[in-house]
């Protein structure tokens, strides 16, 4: 499959959609405290989606019932929220989110921690977050684009973390998935050249323990095998002729 380069009226739609996201998610991380249901994150984020004219990109993809993916703890992403699942001081959640503006989708995640944490825990939440920071070093016009997961992989790797193989970063725009695939772990081709209006969203999912994953009976929520958190960060960039524009932070 070809990967979509965006024209500027494109990358301008981009921008206010990823934006819009920003927003969202700032307004969901304030209300992470313990006592709340993953279902109430749900509730909060479906009506400040369609508050902004947006429609949340998740709910019924592929039959997914929801409007924001809420993976607690061992969870690595998917998490169904529900009013039976309360957030206790001590976990971290990842809350992954996207909409869709005038045809355009954005699609980004972010791990909290609820209340106080184990310096362990913050450890994996700060290292999942900055591998994002190394890949997109690399994600310049003129490089390749496993450039970007081989600077994933060389940052987490050395932390003895396991990097999440069975899911992966990808292209975006008037689809939530487009190609190309980003792994987040090290490849042997270079993969394609990367040029200016590809929007791409990079999402490093790392798990304290193995790599190794599992699906619940549910057939979404991915947990990591060894029942050790996972934690995960994600933005929709946009490539130019300099540097990276990432488009899903305030
Ligand atoms: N945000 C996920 C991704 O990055 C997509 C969620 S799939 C859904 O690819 F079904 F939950 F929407
Ligand atoms: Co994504």
């Amino acid at each position: 499959m070809a990967v979509s380069i965006k024209s500027e009226r494109e990358i301008q739609l981009m921008r206010e959609s990823c934006k819009i996201l920003a927003k969202v998610h700032e307004e969901l991380g304030k209300a992470i405290k313990p006592g709340i249901t993953t279902k109430d994150i749900d509730i909060m984020a479906e009506k400040l989606i369609r508050s902004y004219d947006c429609i949340p990109n998740f709910l019924n993809y592929n039959g997914y019932p929801a409007s924001v993916c809420v993976s607690v703890n061992e969870e690595v992403v998917h998490g169904i929220p529900t009013t039976q699942r309360i957030l206790m001081e001590g976990d971290i959640v990842s809350l992954d989110c996207g909409c869709i503006y005038k045809g355009y989708h954005s699609d980004a995640a972010r791990t909290y921690a609820v209340g106080n944490v184990s310096r362990e825990v913050q450890q994996l939440m700060n290292v999942t977050k900055q591998a994002f920071f190394e890949g997109i070093k690399m994600a310049k016009a003129g490089n390749h684009l496993y450039d970007i997961s081989n600077a994933i992989d060389d940052y987490v790797t050395p932390f003895g973390y396991g990097i999440v193989k069975d899911l992966v970063g990808h292209g975006i725009g008037t689809s939530l998935h487009e190609d190309p695939q980003i792994p987040n772990f090290r490849q042997k081709r270079k993969g394609i050249l990367l040029q200016p209006g590809m929007t791409l969203a990079i999402e490093p999912m790392i798990n304290m323990g193995t790599w190794e994953v599992e699906w619940l009976d549910d057939d979404w929520t991915v947990v990591s095998r060894d029942g050790l958190p996972s934690a995960h960060y994600e933005n929709t960039i946009l490539i130019t002729d300099g540097e990276p524009e990432i488009l899903t932070l305030l």
